[in-house]
């Protein structure tokens, strides 16, 4: 019997250099797109997904992570005491279960294969998912959900995938899967930021996964790759002819919020999907973009 993925791994230890001086006291997963934090988004898709347990990789730093999702009583009873029903219902909708939410450390911090290591006894012996909350994807069907249901056919250990342009596949960690016009793909390699012209093929990892247990033996016995980090890809890889590696090209926009131009792009793609803000800030655009021709 194939197990239903209930645990989720949100690995946010790293240091977040690219958005200093913010990260400096803010963790990265705690800047928010229009009024919502990133982890805000990984948390409901996870949810959305049918994910029961939700585990983080922290680090020093972190602890505003880990309050966001304490009730707030005090706030509570102020806005219900001043009729305001609607914001009640924004800040209900970020609590979370007692119990489903638990918090590992990394130490130090040795890369994203060394971060889901470190939830090893937390995730025990079943599949979970691993999702990036730096990679935010705009989708009808949420990611993780697509994934979950494309896992029940096939189990294994899925990744996320999605085409990039030839020269842009050095930055992330590249498939070697047929082109095919499937959403599922088997694959047959994977390498980490590949030189220049040494991609096996142009569909990039995007940080969506699900995965066996034995993903974490492998991490635990694997010595460190690209970058001196220990790199999840090295063990998912370690996988094939073991077990089934697919590649899952998912419907959706995908936003790099790890990235500075990522963010301000998601920004402002998430502020034209609301109706409440939409107009003024197409207003908003179009004047800057006249001021910066004049
Ligand atoms: P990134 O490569 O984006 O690194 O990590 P980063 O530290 O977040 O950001 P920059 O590059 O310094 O700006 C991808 C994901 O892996 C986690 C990060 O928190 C992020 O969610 N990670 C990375 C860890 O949890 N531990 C690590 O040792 C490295």
């Amino acid at each position: 019997m194939r197990h239903q993925v209930r645990k989720v791994v949100f690995p946010v230890a790293g240091l977040g250099t690219r958005f200093l001086p913010a990260t400096k006291s803010i963790p990265k997963e705690i800047l928010t797109l229009v009024d919502r934090p990133l982890i805000q988004y990984a948390i409901d898709e996870a949810r959305a997904a049918g994910i029961e347990q939700f585990i983080f990789v922290t680090s020093r730093g972190k602890s505003s992570l880990e309050d966001y999702f304490d009730d707030a009583p005090h706030l509570a009873a102020e806005l219900a005491s001043g009729g305001k029903t609607d914001l009640l219902e924004i800040l209900e909708a970020t609590y979370m279960k007692s119990g489903s939410l638990a918090y590992v450390r990394q130490n130090r911090a040795l890369g994203l294969g060394h971060a889901v290591w470190c939830a090893r006894h937390l995730i025990g012996s079943e599949p979970f998912a691993v999702l990036l909350p730096d990679d935010v994807i705009a989708a009808e069907k949420p990611c993780l959900r697509q994934m979950v249901e494309a896992y029940g056919d096939v189990g294994g250990n899925m990744l996320a995938m999605m085409e990039v342009a030839p020269e842009r596949t050095s930055s992330y960690g590249v498939l070697d899967v047929a082109a095919e016009p499937k959403r599922l793909r088997p694959v047959r390699g994977m390498v980490e930021k590949p030189p220049a012209g040494e991609a096996p093929s142009n569909m990039a990892i995007i940080g969506r996964y699900i995965l066996t247990p034995s993903v974490l033996e492998a991490i635990g016995r694997a010595a460190p790759g690209s970058g001196g980090e220990i790199q999840l890809t090295d063990a998912i890889a370690s996988e094939i002819g073991r077990r089934p590696v697919n590649g899952f090209a998912f419907e959706g926009r995908r936003f790099d919020c790890g990235s500075k131009a990522g963010f301000v792009q998601a920004t402002i793609a998430f502020a034209l999907q609301r109706p409440d803000l939409r107009e003024a800030v197409l207003e908003i655009i179009a004047e800057t973009a006249a001021t910066r021709r004049a």
